[in-house]
């Protein structure tokens, strides 16, 4: 019956992966719908941290089963040192299904993403060096190389000779680099077969039977809204559809079969990697609230860029997304502070936008309008229920829940399992 959609609002690590986790104990299956291993998702279970990558968070609930969709780009490599790492830590992953039809990263992928990387220079989009956005772009060249490729050598073969009929070309005599062996690459690609081939999948056919039966299905977005590929800050974004509508597409799941889309929201803002970022802070409140929030990259180690609440992002991301409800976190972060700015608006040129401006060039230039908040002293990790914070912490909840323009349905104050206060059942 319910497929329920959860998406990052900002640009990415809002918290998705700790929301989701919250969510398994009454979830049936977990999708990740798009993305790779750019992803980086923690979860805090008592004194364990994981970071999870391509596999979907339900991994850790063991009444879920965790679903790597079509929409997904893998690369398996990656894939199976993430379950060995898991196994070794005794979470078992022998339920995850992976679909016949999501794409697979090749080596020529990452070899092109870090090399094109290089040839743009200050341009660059800061990319996490993973090979997602060539991968993508060979998906949509028809070029690309699928999981169910791994089930026949004799095609993944041609796939593979193809591929780098071209791309070593581009490799070598473009880039400079050296050019990749064929067979060295389906010696390997082989290899992960063996381990894969017990859990491919025709899991749209799976996803639908489980909610015709009424099983509960969480679709588990990466990256975040502005870092959608059509409606976030391009170029400056990844290579495909974390907002809402990518969750059908990524699941082989209908639209008709939504029904709530929650949006993780972080208290502030931060952006990994170039591009605008309008309330970003390049002063000592910038590196408080990293220090803070702990904001380093889990996929990259970078820092993460910081800055103020942006409540026309959070506008912009119910808008895109259909949001019926926000999931905010790191709240927490936030104590201790006089007053804090939220962004309520733009000025552009001397013109107040309330929306995120048309063009790219007009966004580059938007200076945020600062409304101040009073904040409040107390330590709130340890608060159980929306009553047990300060007033002025309430209100801040409230007046962002205004300004986002839907309702905040639970509120995270610290990364561990039970540091969320409840407003209402998200499921
Ligand atoms: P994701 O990519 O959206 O899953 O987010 P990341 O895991 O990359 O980054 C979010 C970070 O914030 C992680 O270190 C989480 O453990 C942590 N976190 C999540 N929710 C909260 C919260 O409410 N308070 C605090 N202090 N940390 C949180
Ligand atoms: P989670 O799921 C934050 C950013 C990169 C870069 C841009 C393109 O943890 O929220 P890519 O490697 O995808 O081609 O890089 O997107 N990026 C993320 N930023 N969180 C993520 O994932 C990200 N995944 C990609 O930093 O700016
Ligand atoms: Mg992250």
């Amino acid at each position: 019956m319910p497929a329920v959609v959860l998406v990052g609002a900002q640009w990415g690590d809002e918290g998705k992966g700790k929301a989701t986790d919250l969510l398994g104990s009454e979830v049936h299956y977990v999708v990740r719908y798009q993305g790779g291993n750019n992803a980086g998702h923690t979860v805090v279970i008592g004194d364990q941290k994981y970071a999870l990558h391509l596999l979907p968070t339900g991994v850790l609930s063991p009444e879920v089963v965790p679903v790597i969709g079509n929409g997904v780009v893998i690369d398996p490599g990656v894939l199976l040192a993430e379950i060995d790492g898991l196994r070794e830590r005794g979470i078992d992953c022998g339920r995850l299904l992976i679909s016949a039809s999501a794409h697979l990263i090749m080596p020529h992928h990452k070899a092109l993403d870090k090399v094109t990387e290089r040839y743009l220079g200050k341009a660059r989009i800061g990319t996490t060096g993973r090979g997602i956005g060539p991968a993508y772009g060979d998906k949509i060249a028809r070029m690309g190389v699928r999981v169910q490729d791994l089930l026949d050598p004799g095609i993944l073969g041609k796939k593979i000779e193809v591929a780098l009929n071209e791309k070593n070309q581009v490799l070598t005599k473009v880039y400079n680099r050296r050019g990749i062996d064929p067979a060295k690459v389906l010696d390997e690609y082989l290899g992960y077969a063996e381990r894969l081939k017990p859990h491919i999948a025709d899991t749209s056919l799976v996803l639908s039977q489980a909610l015709d039966e009424d099983k509960v299905v969480l679709l588990e977005g990466g990256q975040g809204t502005l870092l959608d590929i059509d409606h976030g800050t391009y170029p400056f974004v990844t290579s495909s559809s974390p907002t809402a509508g990518g969750a059908c597409i990524g699941a082989g799941i209908p639209p008709t079969r939504l029904t709530r889309v929650i949006a993780i929201l972080k208290a502030y803002t931060t952006r990994v990697g170039s591009g605008p970022f309008p309330t970003e802070l390049t002063d000592e409140a910038g590196d408080w609230l990293r220090t803070t929030g702990g904001e380093y990259g889990v996929t990259t180690g970078r820092d993460r860029r910081c800055g103020w609440f942006d409540a026309v992002i959070a506008r912009y991301a119910t808008r895109i997304n259909g949001v019926t409800d926000f999931f905010l976190t790191k709240l927490d972060v936030l104590s201790g502070l006089e007053r804090i700015p939220v962004c309520v608006a733009y000025d552009v040129d001397g013109v107040r936008h309330d929306e995120i401006p048309m063009t790219q060039t007009d966004f580059h230039h938007a200076k945020p309008i600062y409304e101040e908040l009073p904040g409040w002293q107390e330590d709130i990790s340890d608060a159980k229920s929306f009553d047990d914070l300060p007033a002025k912490a309430r209100d801040y909840v409230r007046a962002l829940e205004e300004m986002s323009g839907a309702p905040i349905s639970a509120i995270g104050v610290g990364p561990g399992r039970t540091q969320t206060l409840a407003i209402r059942p998200l499921v």
